[in-house]
């Protein structure tokens, strides 16, 4: 099976996860927009969804699924009921390295106000330490050097994302070469630095994934957090 194909498997195997008449958290990037071309056979069952960049909005509207903002699906339903998204890395108490599409901080949001959140990826993502993956840092502009320094002072050799900035305005600042042990307290940490809108690892002080459904060459493996 070629990981195109193993990100297609989770994808359908994350429609199972989707309640009747509810409204469902959409992520961002390539495992995501597999589950949005899914998520478009059973678009009459649900209420609609929030999307976590205006890209993933773009393609739910594409296929003629209805697309709220959180504030007013919030008004209609105390919780999402899931939201589903791919990741960059996930480690064995499913942390997660989230953000290399830059839609850290949206995605952070809705993880949060759904009831559980159901991570999609092909075993590539399935790391025994978080920090392979350059750890996104989304940073209003003007903390730019102030954040560089305290990252680097992490052990990250910070190096901001050329050309891009994010659907909220902020640029992301890449930390590489991170080998992160404890995810939690590296989060926890990020939390109280000003200037950092969010930090990519979404761990237990945010919102780990309560399931990652990770694409096999043999199948779906099911990973409880
Ligand atoms: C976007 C993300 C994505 O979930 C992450 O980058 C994984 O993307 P893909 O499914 O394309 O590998 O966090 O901000």
């Amino acid at each position: 099976m070629t990981q195109d194909e193993m990100k297609e498997k989770v994808a359908e195997a994350a429609l199972t996860y989707v309640q009747d008449g509810s409204i469902v958290g959409v992520g961002t990037g390539s495992t995501a927009n597999k589950f949005i071309d899914a998520l478009a056979a059973m678009k009459d069952r649900i209420i609609g969804t929030v999307a976590s960049s205006e890209a993933t909005a773009e393609r739910l509207r594409s296929h003629g699924i209805a697309v709220l903002e959180l504030n007013d699906a919030l008004k209609q339903v105390k919780q999402l009921s899931v939201y589903i998204d791919g990741a960059d890395e996930f480690d064995g108490d499913n942390n997660l390295i989230k953000g290399g599409g830059g839609a850290l901080t949206r995605e952070k949001i809705i993880a949060c106000a759904s009831a559980s959140f159901v991570c999609i990826v092909d075993a590539s993502k399935q790391v025994k330490h978080l920090g392979a993956f350059p750890l996104p840092v989304e940073v209003i502009p003007m903390a730019e050097s102030y954040v560089t320094g305290i990252a680097n002072s992490l052990g990250g050799n910070t190096i901001r994302r050329e050309g891009f900035i994010t659907d909220n305005g902020n640029i992301i600042l890449d930390l590489h070469g991170m080998v992160i042990t404890d995810a939690p307290a590296l989060e926890e940490r990020f939390n109280h630095v000003p200037g950092v809108v969010t930090c990519g690892i979404f761990s237990h002080f945010s919102r780990k994934g309560d399931v990652v459904l990770m694409g096999t060459p043999t199948g779906v493996e099911v990973i409880e957090g």
